[in-house]
């Protein structure tokens, strides 16, 4: 073998790249060289060891292994090193002011209740501090949009949504609720608490190595929606929460934090036979013109 090159780790990328690159659909052959120059280059990268490229075969294998129908751990995986958020952030065109996309999470179910405005939709006996939550529908013009449908979900203060939980009636905490024609909304429901994600497979192995904590701070779900408008799947985050820093899945972003502010209004109380003091908290959705379309997801709660 006078004269032979001795095979070094860029010719193995050279090679590896030149055996994909008659992928004949132009989008494939893109996804697949790039997916190749960033695998090669993050075990360059790390001077990846054999032993350690074992053990992420098998980390992969066990996340494969402990998901099926219901429990999705590879979208769990994405969601909590933030891929999930990075690509819904790089897809959403939406311009400064619009109502902005998150998580659309495992726990959403179709079909909730129609409420009219200032129903309760919490149902339980024990669901936590009661909350009147109010705001408007507007264009990006600020213009009222009328016959906008809120999707509303959201857990009970022990961080259950009422399908993972027996002690809560069917639907408990989940209402859909349309605009009136001066595009306003209200709802009573309960402040939001803080919440784990599963820790029990390989995603909690994952977090563990990284000294990651598995909370997402309080939030409540919405799906906004208007004929004519962009759908938008989202979550409204308590900003005074202690896990606002460090959602396990990176959903929060500036514009979706609220604040709950403590009312002491007997009046208003008295008028939905509420107990006083509860708490209060305002929102206005801006949506933008579009199909109904959405492309999120995600099995984080
Ligand atoms: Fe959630």
């Amino acid at each position: 073998m006078d004269g032979a090159l001795k095979t070094t780790p860029d010719m193995i990328t050279e090679i590896v790249l030149k055996s994909y690159e008659n992928a004949p659909d132009p989008r494939m052959n893109l996804i697949l060289q790039e997916l190749i120059k960033a695998l090669h280059g993050f075990a360059k990268a790390v001077e990846l060891k054999p032993d350690e490229l074992l053990a992420a075969t098998e980390f992969l294998t066990r996340t494969g292994h402990i998901s099926d129908a219901k429990r999705h751990e590879f979208i769990l995986m994405s969601d909590v090193l933030g891929l999930t958020m990075l690509v819904e952030t790089m897809n959403d065109d939406l311009p400064e002011g619009a109502f902005e996309p998150s998580v659309l999470g495992p726990f959403y179910r179709e079909g909730s209740p129609e409420i009219a405005h200032y129903d309760n939709i919490s149902r339980g006996d024990n669901d936590g501090l009661p909350a009147l939550v109010t705001g408007h529908v507007l264009d990006i013009d600020g213009a009222p949009v009328g016959n906008a449908l809120l999707d509303i979900w959201q857990t009970n203060n022990n961080g259950l949504y009422e399908n993972m939980d027996d002690n809560q009636p069917d639907y408990n905490l989940r209402g859909q609720l349309r605009t009136d024609a001066d595009g306003n909304f209200a709802f009573w429901t309960v402040k939001p608490e803080a919440y784990p994600i599963p820790t029990d497979g390989p995603v909690g192995d994952l977090l563990e190595a990284g000294a990651r904590h598995n909370m997402r701070p309080a939030h409540i779900h919405f799906i906004v929606s208007a004929p004519g408008f962009k759908s938008i799947v989202s979550e409204l985050f308590a900003r005074e929460d202690q896990y606002i820093e460090g959602d396990a899945v990176f959903g929060v972003k500036d514009s979706l934090l609220v604040d709950f502010v403590e009312a002491d209004e007997p009046e208003t109380a008295g008028t939905y036979d509420m107990p006083n003091p509860f708490w209060r908290m305002h929102y206005d959705f801006v949506l933008v013109p579009g199909d109904r379309a959405t492309h999120s997801f995600s099995t984080s709660r």
